[in-house]
């Protein structure tokens, strides 16, 4: 279980950073241009902005980089199921912010308002997204992917609810 726990997180940290550090930006140009779809709803909506995608993504392959750096040390005393490479960490964080803005354009489209929670869909989008393009290049554990599933919910609400009580967002 401690493998699999272990695992799962190493191979995700890039997403995880990748949707996180979008809030901390508190981005002003909206990605979709304040422009609405046919439905008369917005694309996205203003809580994806263009400083959020690049941010995101950059801080990304950032920690990714540090990830890759330090797997050599890490092999010593411990052997890592999944080893990052730039591409890994290049598909994880776009997975992430893409899946993310796919999510905020279904919740549009279900008339969701910019902030108005969607349950599952909220925490689930950009991990489904990271986890698909990255098993292009890569075959996942299955158990990697069940637990990420399960418990990524948890440490989305926990943080978003960090957040909130850190004034960084409005709402939970
Ligand atoms: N954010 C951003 N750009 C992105 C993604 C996120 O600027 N590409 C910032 C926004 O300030 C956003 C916050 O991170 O409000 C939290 O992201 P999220 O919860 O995904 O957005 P919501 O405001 O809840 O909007 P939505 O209903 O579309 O999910
Ligand atoms: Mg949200």
């Amino acid at each position: 279980m401690l493998e699999i726990i272990i695992n799962s997180f190493w191979l995700i940290i890039p997403a995880y950073c990748a949707n996180f550090f979008p809030v901390l930006l508190k981005g002003k140009h909206p990605i979709d241009f304040g422009k609405k779809f046919i439905d008369g709803f917005r694309l996205f909506g203003d809580g994806k902005t263009i400083e959020g995608f690049f941010g995101g993504i950059f801080f990304g392959i950032f920690i990714g980089l540090l990830l890759i750096y330090l797997q050599p040390f890490i092999q010593q005393f411990y052997t890592l199921q999944f080893q990052h490479n730039l591409l890994t960490v290049f598909l994880l964080t776009t997975g992430a912010i893409s899946g993310d803005i796919i999510g905020s354009f279904v919740k549009r489209r279900f008339g969701i308002e910019r902030g108005e929670p969607a349950p599952l869909l909220d925490q689930l989008d950009f991990l489904v997204f990271s986890l698909v393009l990255v098993s292009i290049v890569r075959n996942l554990n299955l158990y990697f992917v069940v637990f990420l599933v399960i418990i990524t919910p948890i440490i989305h609400y926990s943080a978003n609810l960090c957040a909130f009580l850190l004034k960084l967002k409005d709402r939970i």
